[in-house]
């Protein structure tokens, strides 16, 4: 099993589907008031370099469930900040701390993290990936459709960190994505390039209805994401026509659910109505962010 969660293509289905398991299990026991201290007296290291509500709430209440601590470490308030290398952090948090969750711009800074580190990293988002993410996003289609296979995925908007992290899926697991993007904001064509050679069953294209057509998840996330914002005028304009709206979502199977990383920009890339809408699966999706990372954390640290 790997030391690290750092992206899905680094990870294979059947110890994808063991955390999916765990999940489950811990989810009812947190439900049913019962303790579940796996990681008793453990403590995990969070370090963010970008803002964040859903990440920093979960990792830090589930490691609390889960009977340990977290601390939160933010760029500004640490030596990070103020340029410690990276690989000298990764080892003296090794000597402090069970595991490592860590928020950053750069993929290759948390590889390098992780292979400094003695302890388990885990990427709480990159600008490259966001695995746990699209891990509670399965966990949350499960719960919904009963099984994540054999259904087709929609993603609308930018390929970005989000859209990545889906294609990896796809590749590991093997069900149908379609990725619809405006010209020019396409998903990593190193991703891109090793889902198709692992056969993933992806189709990329500019038409956002062509993508929803009978799609039974509808996923999308913000134009601009953090570390853009300077491009948010620029992103707005190449956009239009990227939102998932009711004209998407009746395009869509009429089973279909909408999912939504958040934090959402109502109006933009999805509508009001559609967000508090009878599809929305939005906020269970929120909350199994708590469920998912605290099985992840218990695979790896327990
Ligand atoms: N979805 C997500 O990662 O949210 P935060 O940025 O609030 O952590
Ligand atoms: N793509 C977004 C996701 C936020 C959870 C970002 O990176 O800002």
């Amino acid at each position: 099993m790997n030391k690290d969660f750092l992206a899905l293509s680094d990870w294979n289905r059947e110890d994808l589907e063991r955390i999916f398991d765990l999940t489950r299990e811990l989810k009812a026991k947190q439900k049913r008031g019962e303790e579940h201290h796996l990681l008793k007296g453990k403590t995990l290291g969070m370090l963010f370099e970008k803002s964040s509500t859903r990440t920093r709430v979960s990792f830090e209440v589930g490691m609390y469930q889960l009977g340990g601590h977290a601390l939160f470490l933010s760029s500004g308030t640490t030596q990070m900040g103020r340029g410690e290398p990276i690989k000298d952090t990764g080892r003296v948090m090794s000597r402090y701390v069970d595991g490592i969750m860590i928020r950053t711009f750069s993929q290759e800074a948390v590889e390098e993290l992780a292979r400094c580190s003695d302890i388990p990293v885990i990427n709480g988002l990159t600008d490259m990936y966001h695995p746990c993410q699209v891990m509670a996003d399965l966990f949350t289609v499960i719960e919904h459709k009963g099984s994540f296979r054999d259904l087709s995925y929609c993603w609308i908007g930018d390929g970005n960190n989000m859209a990545n992290s889906w294609i990896n899926a796809a590749a590991v697991f093997g069900f149908e994505l379609r990725i619809a993007t405006p010209k020019g904001y396409e998903p990593h064509p190193t991703v891109v390039e090793r889902a198709q050679k692992l056969g993933a069953n992806i189709l990329y294209t500019n038409d956002p209805l062509k993508a929803a057509k009978g799609a039974m998840v509808l996923n999308t996330d913000v134009w601009a994401s953090m570390g853009q914002e300077q491009e948010q005028k620029e992103r707005e304009k190449a956009f239009v026509g990227f939102q998932i709206n009711n004209d998407i979502v009746a395009a869509a199977d009429p089973q279909c659910v909408v999912m939504h990383c958040l934090p959402a920009h109502r109006g933009e890339e999805i509508t009001d109505d559609v967000i508090e809408g009878p599809h929305s699966i939005v906020f269970d999706e929120a909350e199994n962010r708590l469920h998912v990372q605290k099985a992840i954390m218990a695979t790896l640290m327990a």
